[in-house]
């Protein structure tokens, strides 16, 4: 596999890695393959929103927060958090807690001096507000407090990783942000408020105070006691970055995806970063320019989304974005959606476009990693896609989990679909900058404005799914003849370069083409 990922990256010095769609796309099991290759590991956007799995010798470790190749750091390789991420400590202690108790080190950890704090305030804000927001209106946060944090840094009152150092900064600091979250937590029913105190997140109620209801004290306390801890790992991370171009081999690593990037994302459905390559090079300190291979991953034929906002090709449509938009207890549901699947193997009744849905679901293993939600499934949609290679200019894909779509046979060949255009169905015409988009008219690259998808229907070419199992295929000779056929449609109906086929988890479940 070394060989074949050095001759992959023959030219190249500085590799991006980043989603084309709404996260989520098997983003983990790519980066950790280039690790090994890569001298400097770093991550630029997002904080613990993101949640990617490393298997290492027989055992599964998540982390929302630390670059992928954290448990490479005895290989000498450099792991940075930089500048454009915001980190809640109470999380990064327990990671790096994980790590150490684990046997590995963390002695090449750099974290940026300027990367911006998640307190516990920013989380209590962000859970707050999204309970308190009309159903239509909810955007199905992570709750892990980015919002809150990067608001914080665009008002210019944030308080960053080197305030840390400064003790009396921080302090000053923290003191005057508390206010907003304390008067949110006067006006919120008392039930929400305390379940919302006593979860993980806030280390399990520590800071909740009966009569101030958010003890400020010991928010300084505890974060100056993490401090002491991770001191030692910052630095300005963005110096080590730029001389560092051409000269190490860097995996820039990108949380979320373009489709929920701030700036060209299905807004107000996304997450507060740039998570593009563009983003995520500016997060570390570096220049797009500086990237030499931007690898764009879409999941293999089909697509996932988690909380709100417009799916043109989900699987079931409506029904599926309420069923997988109201779960309040993720396991419960995992388990109930998996008795379902069995029953309906063994009555052998009729297929839905919303039991699809849940096939491809229980099949890919489509629950959030960071917090456990189904993941509302659908078909690939080119529109968007081709957006996407538009605003980023960029044509070279990755395929991931093409393994998943064999589930498609077992229940009698179930045809695939992709949604290669749409169709405007909206009684009033869509301005977008000069161009009028009039009902009835057909969209080839998709408006990413929710306003304008929620008026568009999904039209579709049908394919039939190939037979044989491919994830022990290691080479594009061996594709069966129906994946080459969709392979060509894809080059053909977007101009894509498709360099990596990932056909199952394993590192040797990859094609390089
Ligand atoms: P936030 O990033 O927690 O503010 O969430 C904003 C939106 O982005 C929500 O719809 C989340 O479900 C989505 N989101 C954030 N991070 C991820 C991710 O890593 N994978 C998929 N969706 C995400």
């Amino acid at each position: 596999m070394k060989e074949k990922i050095n001759a992959f990256l023959k030219d190249v010095m500085t590799l991006a890695v980043v989603c084309y769609q709404f996260g989520d796309t098997g983003k983990g099991k790519l980066v950790d393959l280039f690790s090994s290759w890569a001298d400097i590991i770093a991550r630029g956007t997002g904080g613990a929103n993101a949640g990617h799995t490393i298997c290492l010798r027989g055992k599964e470790y998540i982390f929302n927060l630390l670059p992928s190749g954290i448990l490479k750091d005895s290989e000498g390789k450099l792991n940075i958090m930089g500048s454009g991420m915001v980190i809640s400590l109470i999380k990064l202690s327990r990671e790096l807690r994980l790590v150490h108790e684990n046997g590995y080190t963390t002695n090449n950890l750099k974290i940026s001096h300027r990367a911006k704090l998640v307190l516990p305030f920013h989380i209590i804000v962000d859970r707050l507000k999204e309970l308190s927001l009309c159903k239509g209106d909810k955007i199905g946060t992570t709750g892990k407090g980015i919002t809150p944090a990067y608001l914080s840094h665009y008002a210019r009152e944030g308080v960053v990783m080197n305030d840390l150092l400064n003790p009396d900064i921080f302090v000053e600091k923290v003191r005057k942000m508390a206010n907003e979250a304390i008067e949110m937590a006067s006006k919120a029913k008392r039930d929400d408020f305390f379940k919302i105190m006593v979860s993980p997140d806030l280390d399990n109620g520590i800071f909740y105070h009966p009569k101030k209801l958010i003890d400020v004290d010991m928010v300084i306390k505890k974060y100056l006691g993490y401090a002491k801890d991770i001191a030692r790992y910052i630095c300005d991370t963005d110096s080590i970055m730029r001389n560092s171009v051409g000269k190490s081999k860097i995996l820039l690593e990108g949380a979320q995806g373009v489709l929920l990037s701030i700036d060209y994302g299905t807004y107000p459905y996304v997450t507060s970063s740039d998570s593009s390559a563009e983003g995520l090079a500016k997060g570390v300190g570096l220049k797009h320019s500086d990237i030499d291979l931007e690898l764009g991953l879409i999941k293999g034929f089909y697509m996932t989304r988690v909380g709100c906002g417009p799916f043109t090709s989900e699987a079931g449509g409506e029904e599926s974005a309420e069923l997988c938009n109201n779960v309040f207890k993720p396991e419960e549901f995992r388990r109930e959606e998996e008795a379902i699947i069995e029953k309906f193997f063994k009555n052998g009744n009729s297929v839905s476009e919303l039991m699809v849905g849940r096939l491809l679901r229980i099949s890919g293993g489509e629950y959030g990693a960071t917090t456990k939600r189904p993941r509302r499934i659908g078909w690939l949609d080119l529109p968007l896609l081709r957006y996407v290679m538009e605003v980023t200019g960029n044509k070279n894909l990755v395929l991931t989990k093409l393994d998943v779509l064999n589930v498609l046979n077992q229940i009698g060949g179930e045809p695939l679909r992709v949604c290669y255009k749409y169709r405007y169905e909206g009684e009033k015409p869509y301005n977008y900058g000069e161009v009028i988009v009039k009902k009835g008219q057909v969209i080839k690259v998709a408006i990413p404005d929710p306003k304008f998808l929620e008026q568009c229907e999904p039209i579709y070419d049908s394919f039939e799914v190939w037979s044989e199992d491919i994830s022990k295929i290691d080479s594009s000779d061996h594709l069966p003849i129906n994946l080459k056929i969709l392979l060509i449609y894809l080059k053909r109906e977007t101009g894509a370069n498709i360099r990596i086929l990932s056909v199952g988890r394993e590192a040797d479940q990859t094609i390089f083409m």
